[in-house]
């Protein structure tokens, strides 16, 4: 779905939350929401955080997972997602503080492989994602899910493409700053999330949106595995959309 502007999409994209939100409510159920961060996603949190304080939309039913979280990495360090998720979001709203999860990027690393098994087994033990939402990267990762990502890869450690901290150099001040590894939701993670959709705003995610959507389904480009997703959408704003 190509809109104008990438206002207009990520409004979309909000509505489209809340509306769940609702209909979860209305049933008495709990809404599982995978959430990303990066820029991509900012203006959906900010407008969702909109509805919260004026229209007075509820998140007393909604469990969120994060995709990702880079390690090793401190919670309260300004460039952690899960500073950037309680900065973007969850400070805004009125979400109990244990229906959050963001991988925990402090984990001593003999403890890690464990945590990551646990945190696929808590998505599963809600009965998987209703909706997630996704952003990509250059290398035409979701998630951290990089380049040589299996099909059915699960919640895991992985080591950072030099592009992926490339793009991330200038947050961190830094190439030397940005950690070389993630905590990752996996491939098989997403796609078994009930639907999906993946924004993208700008002329410089144009050439990878025509390889994810056009290009033929490999590990080379994780995304292109959504084609295989039958409720994924892209939202893309008219220059992300330009290589189409
Ligand atoms: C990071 C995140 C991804 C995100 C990507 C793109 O690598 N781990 O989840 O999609 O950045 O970020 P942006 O939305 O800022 O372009």
């Amino acid at each position: 779905v190509i809109y104008n502007t990438s206002i207009e999409g990520s409004i979309l994209v909000a509505n489209e939350i809340a509306q769940l939100i609702k209909d979860k409510q209305k049933e008495n159920q709990n809404c599982i929401l995978g959430l990303a961060t990066g820029s991509s996603p900012i203006k959906v949190y900010e407008e969702l955080v909109r509805q919260h304080k004026e229209e007075g939309l509820s998140f007393s039913n909604v469990i969120t997972f994060n995709l990702d979280e880079y390690y090793p990495m401190e919670k309260n360090n300004i460039q952690s997602y899960h500073y950037f998720m309680h900065e973007h979001l969850f400070n805004h709203v009125n979400i109990l503080p244990e229906n959050i999860h963001v991988p925990d990027g402090t984990i001593d690393s003999e403890n890690l492989y464990q945590y990551c098994i646990d945190y696929e087994m808590k998505i599963k033990s809600y009965g998987g994602l209703d909706f997630q939402l996704l952003g990509i990267g250059r290398t035409g990762h979701i998630g951290f899910n990089e380049p040589g990502s299996h099909i059915n890869s699960g919640t895991r450690i992985i080591t950072l493409d030099h592009i992926t901290r490339v793009d991330a150099a200038p947050s961190f001040i830094g190439i030397d700053n940005v950690p070389r590894k993630a905590i990752t939701m996996g491939i098989g993670t997403i796609k078994n999330a009930k639907r999906i959709v993946l924004m993208a705003w700008g002329a410089n995610k144009s050439k990878i949106i025509q390889e994810t959507i056009e290009g033929e389904i490999s590990s080379l480009v994780p995304a292109t595995y959504l084609q295989q997703h039958n409720n994924t959408s892209f939202i893309l704003d008219e220059e992300a959309s330009s290589d189409l």
